[in-house]
């Protein structure tokens, strides 16, 4: 079989980095995506010290000739991409929080639409340009790094362990990338492309801050667990750690 392609946007550190090492399991080729060239090498580094066979794409989601670009280097080096892990994200402001950017009636609109570009429109931009890629392969898979923050089941449940973690710009970024899953996966359910949205817990990392329950090393399960899915495997979904999450 040959050896799988894969992308981790935001792959410079935390989550992303987390992943990437986690792809080692199946012998993957790794490219992160890094909007410093420096750091992404810096991690490029400890990646192929731990046996990734790693490599670094400077790459920032808001730009959309870095979306071109990724396309360009894909299909010049590989014809094809195998696995997409969307997992670069913005949190707004300090997280968690209780400043304006994180109330529905009080955030900045800048701050809102500040969000949104990061987590939901850069991510579509760069998934559909990355389609024709992803369709090359044998076994394509996406992964959209959510929240349970996004669901919006859990936000409007009072009894739900997140009902009062509300940060409305991230929240309603995360529903509306879990939307794209869903139409995504349908338009794609006759295909080999699957593609779920992920939760990966409450993790230690910068966004997720020192309170966060989740060590770094667990933190790149569920996105790897997505991204290796086997052919039977689900599509449209939304998990964490193999539980599926309610919309
Ligand atoms: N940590 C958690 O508890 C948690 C929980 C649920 C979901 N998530 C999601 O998991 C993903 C990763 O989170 P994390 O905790 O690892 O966050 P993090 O430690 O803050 O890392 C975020 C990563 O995204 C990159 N990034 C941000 N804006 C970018 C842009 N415009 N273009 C390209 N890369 C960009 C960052 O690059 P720079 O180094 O250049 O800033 C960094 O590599 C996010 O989508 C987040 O929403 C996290």
């Amino acid at each position: 079989m040959s050896q799988k392609i894969a992308f981790i946007t935001g792959g410079n550190r935390g989550l992303g980095f987390q992943t990437a090492l986690e792809l080692k399991q199946i012998g993957a080729k790794v490219v992160i995506g890094s909007r410093d060239l420096a750091q992404g090498e810096q991690a490029v580094g400890k990646l192929r010290a731990a046996g990734v066979d790693a490599d670094v794409l400077e790459f920032d989601i808001t730009k959309a000739e870095d979306a071109k670009g990724a396309y360009e280097y894909f299909n010049t080096r590989y014809g094809r991409l195998d696995i997409l892990v969307n997992n670069a994200g913005v949190a707004a402001g300090t997280f968690p929080g209780t400043g304006p950017e994180h109330s529905a009636g009080g955030v900045p609109e800048e701050t809102l639409r500040r969000v949104f570009e990061t987590n939901f429109f850069a991510q579509v931009r760069l998934t559909n340009a990355l389609l024709p890629l992803l369709g090359k392969s044998e076994a394509g898979r996406i992964v959209n790094l959510s929240s349970i923050l996004g669901s919006l089941k859990l936000q409007a449940d009072p009894q739900s362990p997140i009902y009062h973690a509300k940060s409305f710009a991230y929240d309603a970024s995360k529903t509306a990338l879990n939307a794209y899953t869903i139409h995504l996966a349908y338009e794609l359910r006759d295909t080999k492309i699957k593609v779920n949205s992920a939760h990966p817990g409450w993790v230690k990392t910068d966004m997720g801050g020192e309170q966060a329950p989740m060590e770094l090393s667990e933190g790149g399960k569920t996105s790897a667990a997505l991204a290796t899915l086997a052919d039977d495997g689900p599509s449209g979904g939304f998990f964490h750690q193999g539980k599926p999450l309610p919309w």
